[in-house]
C-alpha cells in the first residue's frame, strides 16, 4: 500500500477492449477489469436499461415473498441456462465473495436439514482464491491472504490443487461423513491462471458423488463466456450441485454475484409443506438494475456471437503467447482453454516493472499469482486476434526490457 501512495492509475473511460486514464493514455485493457469486463467496456445499451430500470423502481429486496421482475427473470433464465440441471434456484448477491458466502453456508445448512450436521468440513485446493470475505478468507488456498485475523472459520481444509487422489485420500483420512462440500475453481485465476489437469474435474466431480459430498464449481472469473461456451462446467462435462458466479455475469455493469443451486441441495428448503428455511439474504442481492443489466449481457453476448468467437480468440492467444516461451526471463507459459493465459516471470519485481513498462507502450497488463510474478491475460471477449498479437508482443519487448535489470 506505502508503494501505491500517490501512484494511482485513474481510469476515466472505456469503450471495447480499451479504457482510458485522466491523463487521456488509452490503453488496451488485458485483464478486463479485473476478469469482469466480458462484452467490453462503454456500452450504451446497458447503460440505458440500467438508468430506465432505476427510473421506474430504483430497488425492491426479495426477502421473505417479495421480489422484483427483473430478478425474477435472471433467476428463471439462468436455471435454464445453467449445467446444475433442472429445477435449479438461484440465490443473488453483488459480489463473488456474497456468492462464496452463500454456497458455504448452505452446503453446511442443506447436511443439517438432512440431519447430518457433523457434515460441516468445506475443503478446497491449495493455491485457490474464492474471495474475501469469511468464508472466502477461511477456505482460500494462499497463506498470505489468511494471516493475521486470528483465528477464522473453523473445519476447513486443503488439498493439492492437481491430484485428485490427494481429495480421495483426505476423505478416506477424515471420514466423507464430515465433510460438506469440495469448492474448485475451473480455471485457478488469482492463484496464478493453473488451468486443470485431464481428467482432474471429471475425477473431483465424482470422487464427490461416491462420497456424498456436494460438489460445488467456482465460476467467478470462468462464468459467462471466458471458455467458449456459457460456463466452464459446459466445457468439462461437469453438473455442479451449487455453481458459483459473479463479474462476467453483468459484465461489471452493476455488481451482480449468484449461486445456482441445484434441484438436490434446493429440495430441502423448497418442497411442499416443508419447514426448513436457509436463513440467508442480502439487502441489495437481486437488485432489479443488477439484474436488468445481466439480462442485457446475455442478450449481448447471443446476438453479438462473443461466446462463440472465444474459440477462435483462443487459438490466437495460445500461439501468440507461445511465442514468449524464447525469452529467458519467462519461468513458464501457462495456457489451456478459453481466454485466459499467465506468464510467469522470474520475480514479482520483473513482473512489475514489466507492466509499468507495457502501461507506458499502451497496454494494461496485471501482475498476479500467489506470487505476484503472472503476467495475466483475460481481456474481453471483444478484443480482435490483431489486439492479441500487439499486445503479446508489447508484453515481449517490455519483458526483454525489464528483465535484465530487475
Ligand atoms: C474464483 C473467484 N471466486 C471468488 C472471487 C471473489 O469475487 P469478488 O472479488 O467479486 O468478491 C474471485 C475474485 O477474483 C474469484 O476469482
Amino acid at each position: 500500500m506505502s508503494q501505491v501512495k500517490g501512484h494511482e492509475r485513474v481510469i476515466a473511460r472505456g469503450e471495447g477492449a480499451y479504457v482510458w486514464d485522466e491523463s487521456g493514455n488509452r490503453v488496451l485493457d488485458l485483464p478486463a477489469g479485473m476478469y469482469y469486463c466480458n462484452v467490453g467496456h462503454g456500452r450504451p445499451e446497458i447503460a440505458s436499461a440500467i438508468a430506465a430500470q432505476i427510473e421506474t423502481l430504483e430497488a425492491y429486496h426479495t426477502f421473505q415473498s417479495y421480489a422484483n421482475r427483473p430478478a425474477i427473470e435472471l433467476a428463471n433464465r439462468l436455471s435454464a441456462l445453467g449445467p446444475v440441471g433442472q429445477g435449479a434456484k438461484v440465490f443473488f448477491g453483488g459480489n463473488g465473495s456474497d456468492a462464496i458466502e452463500i454456497a458455504c453456508k448452505l452446503a453446511r445448512r442443506y447436511w443439517d436439514a438432512l440431519g447430518t450436521p457433523s457434515k460441516r468440513t468445506i475443503v478446497t485446493r491449495e493455491h485457490s482464491y474464492h474471495g474475501m470475505h469469511g468464508f472466502g478468507t477461511s477456505i482460500g488456498g494462499q497463506e498470505l491472504f489468511r494471516a493475521g485475523y486470528g483465528p477464522l472459520i473453523p473445519e476447513v481444509a486443503r488439498v493439492d490443487k492437481h491430484s485428485w487422489k490427494a481429495l480421495e485420500q483426505h476423505l478416506g483420512q477424515v471420514g466423507a461423513d464430515t465433510v460438506a462440500a469440495f469448492v474448485c475453481e475451473p480455471v485457478m485465476g488469482a492463484g496464478g491462471m493453473i488451468f486443470p489437469e485431464r481428467n482432474y474435474l471429471n475425477q473431483v466431480e465424482r470422487i464427490c458423488r461416491e462420497n456424498e459430498v456436494l460438489f460445488v464449481v467456482d465460476e467467478v472469473i470462468t462464468g459467462f463466456g471466458r471458455l467458449g461456451v456459457l460456463f466452464a462446467s459446459d466445457r468439462f462435462g461437469l453438473q455442479p450441485d451449487i455453481l458459483v458466479f459473479g463479474k462476467g455475469a453483468t459484465s461489471g455493469y452493476i455488481p451482480l454475484s449468484g449461486a445456482l443451486i441445484g434441484a438436490r441441495v434446493a429440495e430441502p428448503f423448497w418442497e411442499d409443506g416443508g419447514t426448513e428455511i436457509f436463513r440467508h439474504g442480502l439487502t441489495f442481492g437481486g437488485h432489479p438494475a443488477a439484474c436488468t443489466a445481466a439480462l442485457i449481457n446475455l442478450e449481448i453476448l447471443e446476438r453479438e456471437q462473443l461466446i462463440e468467437g472465444v474459440g477462435r480468440l483462443e487459438a490466437a492467444l495460445k500461439a501468440a503467447v507461445a511465442s514468449l516461451d524464447t525469452s529467458a526471463n519467462v519461468v513458464e507459459i501457462r495456457t489451456g482453454v478459453g481466454l485466459l493465459a499467465g506468464i510467469r516471470l522470474e520475480n514479482p519485481a520483473i513482473a512489475e516493472a514489466v507492466c509499468r513498462q507495457c502501461y507506458a507502450d499502451g497496454v494494461l497488463t496485471r501482475a498476479g499469482g500467489t506470487d505476484s510474478d503472472t503476467i495475466q491475460f483475460s481481456p474481453p471477449l471483444v478484443i480482435t486476434t490483431e489486439e492479441i498479437e500487439r499486445a503479446v508482443e508489447v508484453v515481449a519487448s517490455a519483458i526483454d526490457e525489464c528483465g535484465g535489470g530487475a
